[in-house]
């Protein structure tokens, strides 16, 4: 099967989506990307402002409009589908979004790709594998049983699952990818590594949750992205892939780097109140994408990435701003 030429990207404008984008467009210059964006409070059509009109296109819509997908699918030879609510504490706060959007959404998105036979790549998460203890040295593989924790993570594992009935079913050709916890530019300000950057720019204590020993197993969002074009050309349909990049740290740990980074002294944050049903561990066992198809992650020194990215929030305060104080009330009341 020939390489896709005419892509559409779900979730284009939001952190991890967009940073695709970048990468399609830098590396691979035969390919015209449409992003299909409803630009909740986590989308920002700045995050791909500047890039050449001839390659990229934008249609603002949501992944649940059947009628839409109706107009834009059969133009494309792919789908890579980054939609979702994606933030944890906001999926404890109001469930709803998430199954719509993840759940609905992704069904939208295959029954559109059956319809007119268009390859599907579909982006998720190791949190469907549950968590693990911080003294079990195993680590997630593709057939670790599914065991979600959070209202997130649930409808992420629901999603999975729709795909890989579609495949089996309807014979529709999609692959999926679980990725770990990705970090570097365009992330909101919600979530763990931004959040402490601006806190600290802002003059706002970083705040950890928990006892902070909780892990998590960090990649670079380019090495994510590089990992999901060569699933989308050179995977195996009806596969499931692990991204990960033996990136494991415990929360305080990357706050302290992030302190030190930024001047502050190592206490300087505070403890607060832990999320419900906070998993404690994830860690990737990504042997079958280096093997199977020989990916190799480019930004494995943690410091140096996590340095580039408190630059580039330095740098780029006008693009959070706006965004911060709205996520900090919400924050404040949760007692996060
Ligand atoms: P994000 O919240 O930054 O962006 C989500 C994007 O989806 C936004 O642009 C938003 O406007 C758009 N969107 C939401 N609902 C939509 C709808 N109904 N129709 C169209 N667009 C809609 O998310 P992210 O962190 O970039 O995550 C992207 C994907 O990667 C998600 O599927 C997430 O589950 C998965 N993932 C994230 C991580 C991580 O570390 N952030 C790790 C593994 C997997
Ligand atoms: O593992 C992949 C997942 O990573 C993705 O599927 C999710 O979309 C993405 O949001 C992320 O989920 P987490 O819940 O792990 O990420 P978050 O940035 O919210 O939190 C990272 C860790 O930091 C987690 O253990 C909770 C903790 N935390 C978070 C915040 C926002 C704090 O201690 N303090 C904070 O202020």
């Amino acid at each position: 099967m020939a390489d896709p030429k005419r892509i559409i990207v779900t979730g284009g404008c939001g952190f991890i989506g967009s940073n695709f984008v970048h990468w399609v467009v830098r590396n691979q210059p035969e390919v015209h990307v449409t992003v299909l964006d409803k630009l909740t409070y986590a989308g920002n059509l700045d995050n791909i402002a500047g890039l050449p009109q001839d390659r990229v296109s934008f249609v603002h819509g949501d992944i649940c409009d059947s009628d839409l997908l109706d107009t834009l699918v059969p133009e494309c030879d792919a789908i890579v589908h980054y939609a979702a609510e994606s933030h944890n504490d906001n999926s404890i706060a109001d469930p709803l979004p998430f199954i719509r959007t993840n759940v609905f959404g992704t069904y939208a998105l295959l029954e559109a790709c059956r319809k007119y036979d268009v390859r599907f790549h579909h982006i998720s998460t190791d949190e469907v594998y549950g968590d693990l203890a911080l003294d079990d040295p195993s680590r997630f593989t593709e057939d670790t049983p599914y065991k979600p924790s959070s209202p997130y993570s649930s409808t992420k594992a629901a999603s999975d699952m729709l795909v890989r009935a579609w495949v089996r079913t309807y014979g529709v050709r999609a692959t999926i990818s679980n990725c770990s916890n990705n970090y570097g530019p365009f992330q909101h300000v919600e979530k763990f590594i931004p959040r402490q950057i601006t806190n600290i720019i802002c003059g706002i204590r970083p705040k950890l949750y928990g006892d902070g020993r909780n892990v998590r197993d960090w990649i670079h969002v380019e090495d994510h992205s590089s990992a999901v074009w060569l699933i989308l050309t050179k995977g195996r349909v009806g596969e499931t892939y692990l991204i990960g990049a033996d990136g494991e740290k415990s929360n305080i740990d990357v706050l302290r780097s992030i302190l030190e980074s930024m001047g502050m002294s190592a206490d300087s944050f505070d403890w607060v109140r832990d999320r419900s049903g906070h998993d404690r561990r994830y860690a990737i066992d990504s042997t079958k994408l280096r093997t199977e198809l020989g990916w190799i992650p480019q930004h494995v020194d943690f410091d140096s990435g996590l340095s580039q990215t408190i630059q580039w929030y330095k740098e780029n305060t006008q693009w959070w701003h706006s965004s911060k104080e709205e996520t900090e009330k919400k924050y404040q009341a949760m007692g996060q």
